[in-house]
């Protein structure tokens, strides 16, 4: 199959929507034709850091590193120290590998933490100090620095702390972002310090300085990942999470380990999806594709009432699978590649009975699972041939909403993807399986399933998106955007989306994602249909992507065009 014909009328069209995604947001390039390298990233003083980490010759994973950094700094909802993710590298000499670093579980949460014997929830899972999983972040950038970057931690992390000590003018997004959260923000007064303008909400155009958080990328710089883990952060962090009831303690980040892992792969109509393993959630992508391989969606047609029928039939079986069998493979025995396999997606078809609606509550294990936000995606190519995608969280915005001490810098709600005690919803009415129960020193189950597209041995695209339980649907489409239905990389990860995750059983769908008619069918075939996600965002990606054009081996990159992050209430 040819991958992509570069004609000379779709160069001058692409270039026109760059300029467009240029006016549109300033200087938020949010799409990159036919470069030598590449940087996608949800925020564009991020996105400077990278390009002039590759500009001075660094390469893919220094710069990825810098970005990490950096998104901490200019998107403190999403981008992290006190949260975790995964990153997907690819070495320029065909090595791919995984670095996990996911938060762990505190040694003291267990699922009697959460609940009395009564059953009554006595801490929270998502609010304050009890919801904050063990760090991972800034061992995680540290260690694949170490292993794969040619610049030391100083060079690297140089950019993110001018950013924070001498601060940035925020952007309409940053701020509608920051208004998510005033109120809470204000009821914190180390947190109301740095993130209200003297206990007002931050305007467009004003300056934002984060001296405390510049002190402690400085230490990080200097020390490395020592002195968060073992030193004066990791004491003061512990500190603050003991003095407010928290269950993470000093010997917890003591305790922290990152791993590193093959990546899982999978093949799709010939291309090879190299993507993350448990406690991420690529396996559940390969089920999604494999289920749906045999069904020609390019003739079926884009958005169609058949291809979306096949492909949200696929997505039920898969999230089914996904919230019964996924978790942390150290504490839980996974089927891993009977669920990727070709044969177990074909026992799945068999079960798919043509133009009929599979009932959700026939299979699986019939529970609810809802997901919440905020998290952020990005990916860098060098010009040697790496490649780097990473997807990291404080899972929802600013996390826990505490930021410990004068550290400046927000810790996550990790603790809330577990599935807190089996078959009892928390009160944001996460439900998931026995595999995924909170353990001491378990990673929760993630949905982050970042992708990498090769054909043979060459690199074709990549693909990343926050979006909680909606990533894996995101990523499936990005994916058949590309392959099946030939888009750019720009159409590609800005194109709408829908989402089926098993129960509820409906369809969710983003703004104009149908035509009229496709809805009218849908509901004809008795499908129940709902605007907006799971967590209530009517968007929910922010979808970053790199594509590399076979002939010429220059690379274009997108970023999802920002949307006001808006709320439906369902
Ligand atoms: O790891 C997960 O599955 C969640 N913590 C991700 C949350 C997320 O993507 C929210 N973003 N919109």
């Amino acid at each position: 199959m040819e991958f992509h014909k570069y004609k000379t009328v779709w160069s001058i069209r692409l270039i026109i929507i760059g300029l467009l995604s240029f006016a549109l947001n300033g200087n938020a390039v949010s799409f990159r034709p036919n470069e030598k390298f590449a940087v996608a990233t949800s925020d564009p003083l991020a996105t400077v850091v990278g390009r002039n980490i590759l500009t001075a010759g660094g390469n893919a994973i220094d710069a990825a590193v810098g970005v990490g950094y950096a998104l901490a700094v200019v998107q403190p909802c999403c981008g992290n120290i006190g949260g975790g993710g995964f990153m997907l590298i690819h070495l320029a000499n065909g090595k791919n590998t995984v670095i996990n670093f996911r938060e762990t579980a505190p040694a003291a949460a267990t699922p009697q933490a959460f609940f009395d014997s009564a059953g009554k929830p006595i801490n929270s899972s998502t609010k304050s100090y009890s919801a904050v999983a063990v760090p991972g972040t800034v061992l995680g950038l540290n260690t694949a620095l170490q292993k794969y970057g040619t610049w030391n931690l100083r060079r690297v992390m140089n950019p993110a702390i001018k950013l924070a000590r001498t601060g940035y003018h925020l952007t309409d997004h940053q701020v509608d972002i920051l208004n998510l959260s005033v109120e809470q923000f204000a009821t914190e007064p180390n947190v109301a310090a740095i993130f209200l303008n003297h206990g007002h909400p931050f305007k467009a155009g004003e300056l934002l300085k984060q001296k405390d958080l510049a002190k402690t990328l400085t230490l990080i710089s200097q020390h490395g990942a020592a002195i968060f883990y073992h030193g004066k952060i990791a004491r003061e962090l512990a500190e603050a999470s003991q003095q407010h009831g928290g269950l993470l303690d000093q010997q917890d980040l003591a305790n922290y380990r990152i791993k590193e892992q093959e990546p899982l792969s999978c093949y799709y109509r010939g291309y090879q999806v190299v993507t993350l393993p448990p406690p991420a959630s690529g396996a559940t992508v390969c089920e999604i594709l494999n289920i749906t391989e045999p069904f020609s969606l390019e003739k079926l047609g884009y958005h169609t009432t058949q291809s979306v029928h096949q492909i949200v039939e696929a997505m039920r079986f898969a999230y089914a699978d996904r919230n019964q069998y996924l978790g942390d493979a150290d504490y839980i025995h996974i089927p891993l590649q009977k669920l990727i396999s070709k044969k177990y997606a074909a026992h799945i078809r068999s079960q798919m009975i043509r133009n009929t609606i599979t009932d959700s509550k026939k299979i699986g294990f019939m529970r609810n699972p809802r997901e919440k936000q905020q998290t952020t995606a990005y990916t860098v190519a060098d010009q040697y041939g790496n490649v780097v995608t990473v997807t990291y969280t404080l899972n929802g915005y600013f996390g826990a909403k505490v930021i410990p001490g004068h550290l400046g810098f927000f810790l996550n709600n990790e603790i809330d993807d577990f599935a807190i005690r089996q078959g009892v919803p928390n009160q944001f009415g996460l439900i998931q399986g026995k595999a995924n129960i909170i353990t001491p020193g378990k990673r929760p189950l993630s949905s982050i399933s970042q992708v990498m597209i090769f054909q043979g041995d060459n690199f074709i695209a990549t693909l990343g998106t926050p979006g909680g339980s909606t990533i894996i649907s995101q990523i499936v489409e990005g994916i058949e955007n590309i392959i099946d239905y030939k888009m750019n990389i720009h159409d590609a990860v800005n194109a709408s989306r829908f989402h089926m995750q098993w129960l509820p059983d409906r369809i969710y769908m983003e703004p104009k994602v149908f035509s009229s008619q496709v809805i009218q069918a849908l509901k004809n075939m008795g499908y129940y249909l709902q605007w907006g996600s799971p967590y209530q965002g009517l968007y929910w990606g922010t979808m970053v992507g790199i594509l590399k054009n076979p002939h010429n081996h220059l690379f274009s990159s997108a970023t999802q065009i920002f949307r006001k992050p808006t709320v439906v209430n369902h």
